[in-house]
């Protein structure tokens, strides 16, 4: 068959990149700082910081992995990222995305 070269490269690939699978309860133990400003289950206390409890995970990976690259301009949350791993910001995205958000109107 001549797929066979090509998915072994594909799984090769995916090997070496490889971040273990998001884990909600090793984000919790990551999220001590974040919880100042957004609360310790993501629901902030004042509408300076967004509300990340419940939000989609990939939407908040996405959103963290921009302020670290510089495409998402903030200099409160580009200097909190700065020295997360892919692995520390698929965690966080996972604990916040597992809590609740408070459905109550400000
Ligand atoms: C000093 C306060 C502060 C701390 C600490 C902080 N943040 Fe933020 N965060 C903010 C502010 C302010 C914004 C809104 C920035 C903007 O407008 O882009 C924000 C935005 C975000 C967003 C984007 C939300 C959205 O709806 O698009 C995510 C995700 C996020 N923070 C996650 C985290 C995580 C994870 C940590 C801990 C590693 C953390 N933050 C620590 C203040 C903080």
């Amino acid at each position: 068959m001549t797929l066979r070269p090509i998915l072994a490269c594909i799984f090769l690939g995916l090997a070496t990149t490889a971040v273990h699978a998001a884990d909600a309860a090793a984000g919790k133990a990551k999220s001590a700082t974040c919880a100042a400003c957004h609360g310790a289950d993501g629901n902030s206390a004042t509408p300076d910081f967004p509300r990340l409890a419940g939000q989609h995970a990939d939407y908040l990976q996405r959103a963290l992995l921009d302020y670290q690259l510089g495409n998402r301009k903030n200099p409160i949350m580009q200097g909190q990222v700065a020295n997360l791993s892919r692995q520390d910001i698929a965690d966080l995205a996972a604990w916040f995305s597992s809590q609740s958000g408070l459905a109550t109107a400000r």
